[in-house]
């Protein structure tokens, strides 16, 4: 299976901050946004990340991440000339998915949980496709799954005046191959946009959509506002200083899966090794 990240966007909600730096760089607490979305690709032991961004940013993404050997896995870049919408990404990412699954995640989506690991293996190992539900206070900024009175879905809207179920679809999808048919058939939205929403609900019609539901111990964390990015940063400090355990530290998550040697490990310590950061990787090498 293939990763695709998609990091492209004006971020305008995030004016003035994002006026000259790509949302996915800015911080949240002590790493760039797009490590989070990238550590959930690698925990599901996908290898291949194909980063997608708009013309200005892809260099920097690309200083940031390279081509993924020091992390035992392989990036390759691609530029957005324009934010066409979320399903765009498989039209441009058609070469790169060549006759593969793949799956997508937002540049700006924040999970962490313990579940998230075991969902996602399920995932990969359904054909057809696979989205995720999860409970959110006010669903009406996302795409809303509608259940029937069994829990049966009967369809995706996407950011409906009045959702008919708190369950909102974050920015995580699995998709077999007809994905990037799908996409290329999908017509622009009322806001001009090839919706993910309209590829989600012709997997449906195809009776091949999955939707499984995340409970209450998993965090999805909003980053789209100044406010969002302030808490989801105190959330990830929280966490750390309590535990000891990095979130997305794409490093470790390398390590663990096996994807580098606990040399490899090391070296990526020493070159952080004036940061905590740094520290961190070294003392996981290290066993203590
Ligand atoms: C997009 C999708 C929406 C999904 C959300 C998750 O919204 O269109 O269905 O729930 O991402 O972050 P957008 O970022 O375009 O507002």
């Amino acid at each position: 299976m293939k990763g695709i990240i998609l990091a492209g966007g004006k971020g305008t909600r995030l004016y003035p901050m994002t006026k000259v730096v790509s949302k996915q760089l800015l911080p949240i607490y002590d790493k760039p946004l797009i490590y989070y979305p990238l550590s959930v690709l690698l925990l599901a032991g996908i290898k291949e990340v194909l980063i997608i961004s708009s013309p200005d940013a892809i260099d920097k993404y690309h200083e940031l991440l390279g081509d993924g050997a020091r992390l035992g896995v392989r990036f390759e870049y691609k530029v957005q000339d324009t934010p066409r919408g979320l399903a765009d990404a498989f039209i441009l990412g058609e070469e790169f998915i060549g006759n593969d699954s793949v799956c997508l995640i937002l540049g700006d989506n924040v999970f962490y949980g313990q579940d998230l690991t075991r969902a996602m293996k399920r995932a990969m190992t359904n054909d057809g496709a696979t989205i995720f539900g999860y409970p959110v206070k006010d669903a009406r900024a996302f795409g809303v799954v509608e259940f029937d009175k069994d829990m049966n879905v009967v369809s995706i809207e996407e950011k409906p005046e009045n959702p008919k179920s708190n369950y909102a679809v974050p920015g995580l999808y699995f998709y077999d191959n007809d994905v990037v048919e799908i996409a290329k058939n999908v017509k622009p939205s009322k806001r001009g946009e090839i919706e993910i929403t309209a590829v989600n609900n012709e997997y449906l019609r195809r009776g091949k959509l999955k939707v499984q539901l995340f409970g209450r111990g998993m965090a999805w964390l909003d980053t789209g506002t100044p406010e969002g990015m302030l808490k989801a940063s105190e959330y990830v400090e929280a966490v750390q200083s309590r535990q000891g355990f990095y979130v997305s530290c794409i490093e470790e998550i390398a390590w663990r899966r096996g994807f580098i040697t606990t040399e490899q490990l090391i070296k990526l310590g020493e070159e952080l090794k004036m940061t905590e950061y740094g520290e961190y990787l070294i003392s996981l090498a290290k066993g203590e």
